[in-house]
């Protein structure tokens, strides 16, 4: 990694006078390391350079526990969109993003933002971030890795003096809802901040106030870049804890009703049930046929015609909740409602997936005389990353870690496809955007059995500083000491 300007050992002494203003202009201990750890910096020992170990692993490591921990259930993780957990992680984040040395606010969809803004700017901002809600039984890095990574990357330029070296305003922002989980449908808080006609697209309603509040304009943004856990194996099978991404898949989710007869289990003869719980297990059995094999299930006349090995990579679909009333061992069901989560890197695959498989559904529903709606909650498109920033980030990802493991230099940084949704995608509409993936075990993610290691979540904060180094902070300018309060 290029050494900051301030790194090298013969700098130290100015370092640690910038620390200790820092400090004096703190409110007290907690301000600096709301964790209660010392203040120390480690000179990583690799040709001098400062890898900042206590903020961007140690600190960055226990607010992501902390964060993990903050909860609408018990013993398990889940904080879905403006519930009470989230209100309480919306402080928590704020104190963080403060601690930065950044302004915050909260916008009227729940985004919580922290900027700052160098004097006299007009350039566009450079927006960082990812999610702050969670799917049910989560994880404690998906989401939040991208929100506190890029908060400890700012805090090392206020500590080291160069956050008044910006030379455009800088921006994260904490998403309020990216996994869609309490209405169904997914980026309503990146949306409202991007692009508010896909909010209402996908049937979801907020007042004019609170829109117009949260939107940005294109002119204002320079781009946005989203570090993210990858949540599959390729970085681990490569033995790289970073990569950068290609592009995101594009999404659908539908949600199924199957109406029939509730009855007595007892009592109704088989020959005459019209068993909605039945019907929707066949709709599930003939989804995943339809995903693993579209060509068999598509005739001539489809749009597509036919699909080949490469359009269909990436094709995965899935029934992730599937609801039944009233759910009675000794009743038979009168309604089943299930989710159906369709996801392709190539749009007229997805599309024409998403077609077939409604025609199914009312054909297979019309053969067992159960009554079936099929209900659109959202639609994202395949989305390509920027490639200039994409190249900027893997170069950052090259320096970080050739600087923190020096038997890895010289290797190239992996370019990677993402199957998984991300702010990125709503963000996408906006501005360009990047994305920087992060290793993690087994490929596991929306569980509880996720996990990063601690020096990789460190390798993500030292390639954000140094993307934000090479992008918005002043080459030649003097190093500025924190003022005193
Ligand atoms: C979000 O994690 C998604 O891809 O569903
Ligand atoms: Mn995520
Ligand atoms: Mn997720």
């Amino acid at each position: 990694m290029a050494p900051p300007s301030s790194s090298s050992s013969s700098h130290r002494p100015l370092l640690i006078l910038i620390l200790i203003s820092v400090l004096l202009a703190s409110t007290g201990p907690a301000y600096f390391f709301a964790d209660g750890l010392e203040l120390e910096l480690e000179l990583g020992g690799h040709g001098g350079s400062l890898l900042y170990r206590e903020i961007l692993r140690d600190e960055t490591v226990l607010r992501l526990k902390e964060l993990g921990k903050i909860s609408d259930g018990e013993g398990y993780l889940e904080r879905t969109f403006l519930s009470p957990a989230s209100i309480r992680a919306t402080n928590v984040i704020i104190n963080w993003m403060k601690d930065a040395g950044l302004t915050t606010w909260v916008d009227q969809m729940g985004n919580i933002h922290g900027r700052f803004e160098p004097a006299n700017s007009t350039k566009e901002a450079l927006l960082f971030g990812s999610h702050m809600d969670t799917v049910i039984d989560a994880g404690m890095y998906d989401g939040s890795l991208g929100i506190i990574s890029a908060i400890s990357a700012l805090k090392v330029l206020k500590v080291t003096g160069k956050l008044q070296r910006l030379t455009r305003p800088v921006e994260v922002i904490a998403f309020s809802d990216e996994e869609g989980v309490r209405f169904q449908t997914t980026f309503l808080g990146s949306a409202a901040v991007a692009v508010q006609d896909v909010l209402k697209l996908n049937s979801f309603e907020a007042t004019a106030a609170a829109l117009t509040q949260a939107r940005y304009s294109p002119e204002s943004v320079g781009s946005y870049v989203e570090v993210h856990m990858e949540q599959g194996p390729v970085l681990e099978a490569l033995r790289y804890p970073l990569g950068v991404v290609k592009g995101i898949a594009g999404q659908t989710r539908l949600k199924v009703i199957v109406d029939g007869s509730q009855g007595h289990a007892g009592t109704v003869p088989m020959k005459l049930r019209r068993d909605p719980m039945v019907a929707a297990a066949g709709l599930v059995v003939t989804l995943e046929s339809l995903c693993k094999d579209p060509n068999k299930f598509l005739t001539y006349d489809e749009e597509c015609e036919c699909f080949t090995e490469e359009s269909v990579a990436g094709l995965v679909c899935t029934v992730g909740e599937l609801l039944t009333w009233p759910s009675a061992s000794n009743v038979i069901p009168g309604q089943v409602n299930f989710t159906v989560d369709i996801r392709a890197m190539d749009d007229k695959v997805r599309e024409t997936i998403v077609t077939s498989f409604s025609r199914l559904v009312l054909q297979k529903c019309d053969d067992r005389l159960v009554d079936c709606t099929v209900e659109h909650k959202h639609s994202a498109p395949a989305t390509p990353c920027d490639p200039e920033l994409t190249s900027q980030l893997k170069r950052a990802a090259v320096s970080t870690v050739s600087s923190l493991s020096p038997a890895a230099a010289g290797g190239t940084t992996p370019v990677l496809m993402s199957g998984a949704g991300h702010d990125a995608m709503a963000m996408a509409r906006l501005t360009k955007v990047g994305m920087l993936f992060v290793r993690c075990r087994g490929g596991v993610s929306h569980s509880p059995e996720e996990s990063v290691e601690d020096d990789d979540v460190w390798a993500a904060g030292l390639a954000l500083l140094n993307f934000m180094e090479q992008n918005v902070v002043a080459e030649h300018s003097a190093a500025v000491l924190p003022e005193l309060s």
